[in-house]
């Protein structure tokens, strides 16, 4: 009874959370817009341009890291590679995370070995480094302890230490790599190792990064209205920091019932109440990054949103109570594919 009282307690005080920053960030949002807007005015009157660091901005800058083991980054490429790492030696890391693709599959649900069909749609790689916890439930605290899950997982790569690692070390090649970058063959720590540091690679960081850091022309006008229109309609609450989302969780369908008139639910639907088995974490997700979310389709952890324009719809009637206008909508876009980052622009 007590533990009941108390979740409620939680829950009441975390919504209140929520709408107080909703109402901060639409204040914030109308602000920053009149403060741009001067700031355009000084440029198109040919007055020199000052270089401003935008660090009162509630999205932040990444870059890429430059402290990274050059060589352990190399080795984590060839085992996220590697479909030595799976059962028949049919699949990789890089077989539902396809790097030219955006760090996924883009299918609905991803295949793995045997053909077998997951239960939830693969988010990216790339900028996983930056999220608070891995997976939509958040069940794995870091990338060291994600990177065990899809080794194991039956449906996807369908194998064991055991069954790995004796077949590492039969390549002769791998072993002396491995025993010259970590001074021993192929074992569980280091193969993560390589894999962690690779992963801790591929921050991407986009156009809206240089503008971020005061390069005035890095964004177009409009893509900057529409970062304008994310903010003000309240988008920013959740998809914020250096991630624009990765950072918090959230339920999926706060202003109305997502999974009320949804087909059959199933298990991957719970989303943190998997881990918890509490009834508030119910239909409550990691809000996902939207770095490359143009790259990433289909979208939500259901894969039900085809395109960008559908899941934006859907999060300003399900997160933000309000029906978007097709224009706002189009612009929202129009900034989010600004965050793919440069390296990935085709
Ligand atoms: C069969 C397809 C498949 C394979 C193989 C696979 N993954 Fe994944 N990966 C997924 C899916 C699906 C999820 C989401 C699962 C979930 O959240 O419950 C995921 C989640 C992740 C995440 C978490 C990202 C986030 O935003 O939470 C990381 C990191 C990741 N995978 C890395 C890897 C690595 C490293 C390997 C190889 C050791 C690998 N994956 C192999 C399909 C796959
Ligand atoms: C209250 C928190 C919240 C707000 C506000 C919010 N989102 Fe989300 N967003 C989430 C969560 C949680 C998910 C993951 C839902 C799922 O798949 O279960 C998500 C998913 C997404 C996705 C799909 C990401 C992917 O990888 O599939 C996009 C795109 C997105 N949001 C854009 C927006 C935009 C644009 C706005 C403003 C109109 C917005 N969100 C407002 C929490 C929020």
């Amino acid at each position: 009874m007590k533990r009941k009282s108390l979740s409620w307690i939680i829950f009441v005080v975390s919504v209140a959370v929520v709408i107080v920053s909703a109402i901060y960030v639409i204040y914030f949002g109308a602000a920053a817009t009149q403060e741009d807007i001067s700031l355009t005015t000084q440029s198109e009157a040919g007055v020199s341009r000052v270089i401003v660091v935008r660090n009162d901005e509630p999205i932040s800058p990444i870059a890429k890291p430059t402290t990274l083991d050059r060589r352990a980054v190399e080795l984590g490429v060839a085992i996220f590679h590697d479909p030595r790492l799976s059962h028949d030696n049919t699949i990789s890391c890089a077989s539902c995370h396809d790097l030219v693709a955006g760090g996924v599959d883009r299918l609905p649900h991803s295949i793995g070995v045997g053909g077998k069909e997951g239960d939830i749609n693969a988010p990216t790689v790339y900028n996983s480094s930056l999220n608070f916890v891995q997976f939509w439930d958040g069940r794995a605290k870091d990338l060291a302890e994600q990177a065990v899950g899809p080794i194991h997982n039956p449906i996807e790569m369908a194998s064991n230490w055991a069954e790995v690692l004796p077949k590492l070390n039969a390549d002769s090649d791998l072993v002396a790599q491995f025993k010259s970058v970590f001074g021993a063959p192929p074992n569980e720590e280091n193969i993560i190792e390589a894999i962690v540091a690779f992963e801790r690679s591929l921050v991407t960081p986009s156009r809206v990064d240089r503008w971020l850091l005061g390069e005035d022309d890095a964004i177009t006008a409009e893509e900057l209205e529409g970062y304008r229109i994310f903010i003000r309609h309240g988008c920013i609450a959740c998809h914020q920091g250096e991630g624009i989302g990765g950072n918090l969780y959230q339920r999926f369908g706060i202003m109305h019932d997502y999974f009320d008139d949804k087909r059959t639910i199933i298990n991957s639907d719970f989303g943190r109440y998997n881990v918890t088995k509490r009834d508030d974490d119910r239909y409550v997700f990691k809000v996902p990054t939207l770095r490359n979310i143009k790259l990433t389709p289909p979208y939500f952890h259901d894969a039900s949103a085809a395109t960008l324009e559908e899941a934006v719809a859907r999060m300003g009637l399900f997160q933000l109570g309000v029906e978007i206008p097709a224009a706002d909508i189009e612009k929202i876009v129009l900034f989010l594919q600004a965050l793919t980052g440069e390296e990935l622009e085709q």
